[in-house]
């Protein structure tokens, strides 16, 4: 039985939510689907790299550069714990989720794909998991297919089949950074392989809340980034099955990518450092790996219970006090969904919301979340997004409804 989480207490690891002020209150920070804040021990990880051990990786053979490589490779083993991968080999460092899906799009896509071949996406994608397909139609000519959204928010599953009839590749978010739908992952892999096909999971908005099994989930490539759990920017990681990873050609060239250079070719390095060119993002990848241990302490279960209980403390005040002003685009059910509510009241501007919503130092996102075909589906141009995870309470949620009731009040609805 994992201990439940204490926000109150968790709020504490992180300087910025203690320290900081926005107008002179104190954060409510509720945009952790765009970005995450980082806990001292994350800082500190990184700090202490550059003050006492910093070199490059796989180069030097002296003990700063050995000592270096070690912490970049245990990162490395922190990752492959973390989502239950079969091997360390199969946990590539890329820059995010968006670089990780165009790689397999780049090395995997043009190696296997052809003119007419056929990729299934779903309209509740984000931008990352559309526009390296979009690409790829454009430069091959491939069909691309698009799983609808049902009227609950959720997949509409029942033409699956067809859909993925003599498909290649289907690509899907485990769940929606706008919607907070969670999709349902191990049947569509099950579905994808029927059919003859891999399956690519878009896991940006499920790993950093969720206990992750990529065995379980079914899923051939699955990518996750550091700066949505508590880790820093520009470290995300590509996991994809050794086999996969053996059989694709390398995306960028040069640096730890290559075994030998010759003047009439190259040789490529083994898995994972064939898809790793040039010099890693080295503390990064070490400030990424104690973020793992940050959320190993707390537990991934009590994590989801605790996101679950908040996502259903919000909906239903945001419910009881705003009534039908207000629209939350997204599952009803908590158990459906994770703690990512977009919200649109009345005819209020989503962007008119946040300026509003930041003057009571309320952080959210307003825009289209880089998913305008979403946006499309929903006949909406944006929304307003609050987004929850380890270290929000009611209390947060509570400051969020007061000053959405300050904007309705402002624009006297
Ligand atoms: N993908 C991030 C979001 O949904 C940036 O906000």
């Amino acid at each position: 039985m994992t201990t439940p989480i204490d926000p109150a207490v968790v709020k504490r690891d992180f300087p910025l939510l203690t320290k900081a002020e926005m107008h002179g209150r104190p954060i409510v920070y509720l945009d952790s689907a765009s970005s995450s804040q980082k806990p001292q021990s994350v800082l500190d990880a990184m700090d202490e790299l550059y003050e006492h051990t910093y070199a490059n990786v796989h180069r030097g053979v002296y003990e700063l550069g050995a000592e270096t490589t070690e912490r970049y490779e245990a990162a490395r083993r922190k990752a492959a714990r973390f989502v239950k991968a079969p091997s360390e080999r199969e946990i590539v460092f890329t820059k995010n989720v968006t670089e990780a899906i165009n790689l397999v799009a780049y090395s995997w896509g043009r190696a296997n794909l052809a003119e007419g071949d056929v990729v299934v996406l779903t309209e509740i994608e984000h931008h990352a998991n559309i526009v390296p397909w979009l690409m790829l139609r454009e430069e091959r000519g491939i069909e691309l297919r698009w799983i609808p959204m049902a009227g609950d928010y959720t997949l509409d599953v029942s033409s699956l089949d067809e859909l993925l009839d003599g498909a290649k590749l289907l690509a899907v978010t485990a769940m929606s950074n706008v919607l907070g739908t969670l999709t349902p992952v191990r049947q569509l892999t099950d579905a994808a392989h029927a059919a003859g096909a891999l399956c690519l999971v878009d896991a940006a908005q499920y790993v950093p809340h969720f206990p992750t099994d990529v065995t379980e989930l079914g899923a051939d490539f699955l990518g996750f980034t550091g700066h949505k759990m508590l880790g820093p920017s520009g470290i995300g990681v590509l996991w994809a099955r050794a086999e996969l990873l053996e059989a694709m050609p390398a995306f960028l060239g040069g640096g730890e990518m290559i075994r030998d250079v010759r003047k009439d070719g190259w040789t490529p390095n083994e898995i994972p450092w064939k898809f790793e060119a040039g010099t890693p993002p080295i503390a990064e990848a070490i400030g990424l790996g104690a973020a793992i241990d940050y959320l190993e302490g707390l537990g991934m279960d009590a994590v989801r219970a605790h996101e679950r209980e908040l996502t259903a403390y919000a909906i239903a005040t945001l419910t009881e006090r705003f009534g039908d002003q207000l629209t939350i685009h997204g599952p009803a059910a908590p158990d459906a969904r994770g703690g990512v509510l977009s919200l649109a009241l009345r005819d209020v501007h989503p962007h008119d919301i946040s300026q509003v919503l930041d003057q009571h130092g309320v952080c959210v996102r307003a825009g289209h979340h880089c998913a305008k075909v979403l946006m499309k589906v929903l006949g909406v141009g944006a929304t307003a997004r609050a987004s929850l995870y380890v270290y929000n309470d009611e209390a947060d949620v509570d400051a969020l409804a007061d000053a959405l009731a300050d904007t309705a009040d402002f624009f006297s609805l």
